[in-house]
Formats: structure tokens, sequence, C-alpha cells
């Protein structure tokens, strides 16, 4: 018995070490190491998060080292920006910390809050940019659902609303029949939040060309605002 769990445990021992995993991720330089020490020195993760896991005042920077140039990183951490504080750092520790964030990058993707839907504002500017170009009747059917429903529909984002999420309604031409978007409209859904509009004629004549128009324009109008494809991962996932 005893030579078999010896035997078990030797086994074990060797397929741990002849894993190669560990190998697919180099561990981090001097520099680097240099560039973490600072980070905890600093807390920089009260506001920040890698991989998700942090404070939310700031962005997460696991990607950060992709994207920040050196003349904007040492900006940053000299004289600060809105609520990031100036810390002012000197050429070395701005060296390290951008060794840091360089290497970070490199050992994968943090998507954090990966479902936070765009800004409503910045998505009515985008669709308003796009409607000059086109026909009056959408553009009058905009102008009226900007007034009637802007409240709780944002084209490309479920807008939360109480118990209620008032639904994206540039893809709603795919599920719904004119009767029944028409019905929706006249009639409202009252149990369930949203409210009977007996808007008459330009129901039909506005806002149902402008629907139609909004599902055409959906790709091109979302490549504006930014990602808005909700993926459904909580924001401490990452892969
Ligand atoms: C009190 C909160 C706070 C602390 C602490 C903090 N930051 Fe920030 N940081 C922010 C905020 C807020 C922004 C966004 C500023 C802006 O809008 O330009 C930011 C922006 C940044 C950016 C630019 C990110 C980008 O994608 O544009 C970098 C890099 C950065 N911080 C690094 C650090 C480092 C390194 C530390 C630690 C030495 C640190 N921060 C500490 C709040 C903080
Ligand atoms: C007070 C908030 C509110 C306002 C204002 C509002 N809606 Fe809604 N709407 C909702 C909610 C909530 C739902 C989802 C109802 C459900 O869950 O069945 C909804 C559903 C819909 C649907 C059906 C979507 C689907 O996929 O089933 C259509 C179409 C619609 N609304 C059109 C409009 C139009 C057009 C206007 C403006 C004239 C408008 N709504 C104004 C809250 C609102």
């Amino acid at each position: 018995m005893m030579a078999a769990l010896v035997a078990a445990f030797v086994g074990q021992t060797a397929l741990v070490y002849a894993d190669g995993t560990a190998d697919r991720t180099p561990p981090l330089s001097e520099l680097a190491l240099e560039g973490r020490r600072i980070w905890h020195a600093n807390n920089c993760q009260a506001c920040h998060q890698i991989y998700g896991f942090g404070g939310f005042l700031g962005p997460d920077l696991t990607n950060a080292g992709a994207r920040m140039t050196t003349e904007r990183l040492t900006e940053i951490l000299t004289d600060g920006n809105a609520q990031m504080p100036a810390f002012g750092m000197n050429e070395d520790q701005i060296a390290a910390i951008e060794q840091f964030l360089i290497e970070l990058d490199k050992t994968g993707v943090g998507v954090p809050r990966a479902n936070l839907p765009p800004e409503p504002q910045r998505v009515f500017d985008a669709c308003a940019e796009h409607a000059k170009a086109a026909p009056a009747a959408v553009q009058q059917g905009f102008e009226l659902f900007r007034t009637a429903c802007s409240a709780c529909h944002t084209p490309l984002c479920a807008t939360p609303l109480g118990p209620n999420t008032a639904p994206d309604l540039s893809t709603v031409r795919e599920r719904l029949s004119d009767e029944e978007i028409l019905k929706t409209i006249t009639e409202g859904r009252l149990d369930r939040g949203m409210p009977a509009w007996p808007l008459g004629e330009p129901v039909k004549t506005q806002i149902l060309p402008f629907l139609t128009w909004l599902g055409q324009e959906r790709a091109s109008i979302s490549s504006v605002v930014g990602e808005t494809e909700q993926s459904g991962l909580p924001w401490w996932e990452f892969k």
C-alpha cells in the first residue's frame, strides 16, 4: 500500500513538472517587476482594474500597454487628468510602469464591463448624423421617436427601467410584424411598462419607416459608437 502511494506521488509529481503550460506565460522582466512594485506602492488598483479586478473610478488597464504612447503615459503619471491624481513621477518610474503595462498586455485580453451599453447621448448623436442623409419621413420619425420614446428606448441598447427593460428597437422589425408594432404602440403594454401612444397616422408614415431605416443603419451607427454587442459576461469575467 505504502509503495503504491509513493509510486502515485512520484508519478503525479513527474506529470506536474512535465506540464508545459507554465512556459506559455514568460515571467515579468526586472523592469516590469519594478513597475509592479510602484503600482502596488501607489495603490493604483484602488481606482484601476487588471482583468476586471480593482477599483472602478479609472479604466481597466489590462491592455493599456497596447494603446498608450510614452507621451500620454508621461502626461498622465506626472500631471494626472480629471480624477486621475498627479503622481509627479520621474522618468525611471514611468519607464518601469510602462514596461509593466506592456508585459501585462501580452498575458491576455481583459474585457472589463463588457456588457455596459453605450452612452444614450452618443447613440442619439450618431443617429442624428446618419439621419441627415435619410428620406424626410425617416427624419420626421426620428424626431417623433426622440420626443415620445427616447425617455425609455435607446437604439442599440436596452435601457434598464425599473422592473422592466425598454428593448432596443433597432431589431424590432425582425421580430414583430407591422400590425404587432402598431398595436404595441397604440395600445401599449401597460402591465409591462410600455405606455399607449395614440399618435395616429404618423405611427405608420413616420415611426415604421424610421424603425426600418434604423435596422438597416444599425451596423454603421454601431461602428461609430463602438462595441455594442452585449457579451453577457459579468464584469469580473475575462478571456
Ligand atoms: C484616485 C483614483 C486613481 C488612482 C489612485 C490612479 N488612477 Fe489612473 N486614472 C484614474 C482616472 C479617473 C483615469 C481616467 C482619466 C481620464 O479620463 O483621462 C485614469 C487614467 C489612467 C491611465 C490612462 C488610461 C487610458 O486608457 O487612457 C493610466 C495609464 C493610469 N491612469 C495609470 C495609473 C497608475 C499607474 C496609477 C498608480 C500609480 C494610477 N493610475 C492611479 C484614476 C486613478
Ligand atoms: C415609459 C417608457 C416607454 C416609453 C416612453 C415608450 N416605450 Fe416602448 N416599451 C417600453 C417597455 C418597458 C417595453 C417592453 C414591454 C415588454 O416587455 O413587453 C416596450 C416595448 C415596445 C415595443 C415592442 C418591442 C418588442 O420587441 O416587443 C415597441 C415596438 C415599442 N415599445 C415602441 C415604442 C415607441 C414607438 C415609443 C414612442 C412612441 C415607445 N415605445 C415609448 C417602454 C416605453
